[in-house]
C-alpha cells in the first residue's frame, strides 16, 4: 500500500485500456487493497486480469479472498487460472451464479453466456445468501427488488429454469460494501438490477451509509449492440448525481453513456479505465 491512502482499487481488466501493454475487453476485474486484505472482484472475460496483474507487480497467490458479483462469463474468465494460482482464496458467489445463462440476438441466436460449468464442484466456492458479512470490512448482498431505472438490455438475457429459457431475473448478482475508515465503498459488476434499485436497497436495508460507488451500469447492451434511451441514461444521471455521492463507473456502461451521465453528473462521475488506479 503507498502513501498512507487506506484503500486502493486497481482495474485488472476493462473494456477501455489507456496504457501502452495493457488490452481492453468486455470483462471487469478489480484489485482491491485494504489495509487488512487482499481482493479481487471479478475476472474479467478472460486471463487478461491476470496477465494485468502480473504487470502491475500484484502477486494473485496473496489474493485472501474473491468475489464474483454474477453469472455471466465476462465476470468470470480468469477464475480457472485463478484458483490454480491461487491455492487458498475462498470465492464468494450466488449459487444461481453458475446456472444456464444465455444472451439472445436481434436474429434469434441465443449464445451461452455463463461461469464456467465445469468449475463445479470445487470445495473453494463460498455459496452466498441475500447477505452476508465476511468480517468487520466486506458485506456482500443480492435480492435486489425495485423496478426503477431498470436496463432495458436486460430483455435479451435469459437464464435456465425447469429446462426452459426464461428471463433473466438476476437473483444471481450480488454487490460487494468495503468499509475503510470514514467510507464504504458499494462495488457493482454489472448493476443488471439497475443502479437506483441497488443503492435505494441499500438504504433500505441500513446496510449504508455509502460513500462511493463503483462499477458497470449496464447501459450498453452487447446482443444488441444498443445503449439505453438517453431519457433513460439521464434520469439515473440525475438521481445518482441527487445522492451526493461519488461514482466510478466503466465497463457495460459504455463510453457513449458515460459521456451523457458526465453532461448530467459533472465532476460527481468519472471513468475507470484499465489500468488505472484508485486511491480513497
Ligand atoms: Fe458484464
Ligand atoms: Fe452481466
Amino acid at each position: 500500500m503507498q502513501g498512507g491512502t487506506a484503500l486502493l482499487i486497481q482495474v485488472l481488466a476493462e473494456n477501455q485500456a489507456i496504457s501502452g501493454g495493457f488490452k481492453g475487453e468486455h470483462g471487469l476485474s478489480l484489485y482491491i487493497e485494504t489495509k487488512k486484505q487482499k481482493i479481487i472482484f471479478d475476472f474479467g472475460a478472460s486471463n487478461l486480469c491476470i496477465e494485468h496483474g502480473r504487470k502491475l507487480g500484484i502477486n494473485l497467490a496473496d489474493v485472501d479472498l474473491a468475489v464474483i458479483s454474477h453469472g455471466h462469463h465476462d465476470h468470470g474468465g480468469g477464475l480457472k487460472e485463478f484458483l490454480q494460482i491461487n491455492t487458498k482464496a475462498p470465492i464468494y458467489v450466488r449459487r444461481q451464479a453458475f446456472g444456464g445463462h444465455y444472451s439472445r440476438k436481434p436474429d434469434g441466436k441465443e449464445n451461452y453466456i455463463g461461469l464456467e460449468q465445469n468449475l463445479l464442484p470445487n470445495n473453494r466456492f463460498v455459496f452466498t445468501d441475500e447477505y452476508l458479512r465476511i468480517n468487520e470490512e466486506l458485506e456482500l448482498f443480492s435480492g435486489v427488488k425495485g423496478e426503477k431505472m431498470v436496463p432495458v438490455g436486460n430483455q435479451n438475457l435469459l437464464m435456465e429454469k425447469d429446462n426452459e429459457r426464461v428471463k433473466d431475473d438476476f437473483l444471481h448478482e450480488q454487490n460487494l460494501l468495503v468499509k475503510e475508515g470514514e467510507n464504504k465503498l458499494l462495488i457493482a459488476g454489472c448493476a443488471h438490477r439497475g443502479i437506483v434499485n441497488i443503492i435505494e436497497h441499500v438504504e433500505k436495508m441500513g446496510y449504508g451509509p455509502i460513500t462511493h460507488v463503483i462499477g458497470g451500469f449496464h447501459l450498453y447492451s452487447p446482443p444488441t449492440d444498443k445503449y439505453e434511451e438517453p431519457e433513460l441514461i439521464k434520469g439515473i444521471g440525475n438521481y445518482l448525481k441527487a445522492t451526493g455521492l461519488m461514482y466510478y463507473t466503466c465497463h457495460c456502461t459504455g463510453t457513449e453513456a458515460y459521456k451523457l451521465l458526465k453532461e448530467v453528473m459533472g465532476e460527481k462521475i468519472d471513468y475507470l479505465a484499465c489500468p488505472m488506479a484508485l486511491h480513497i
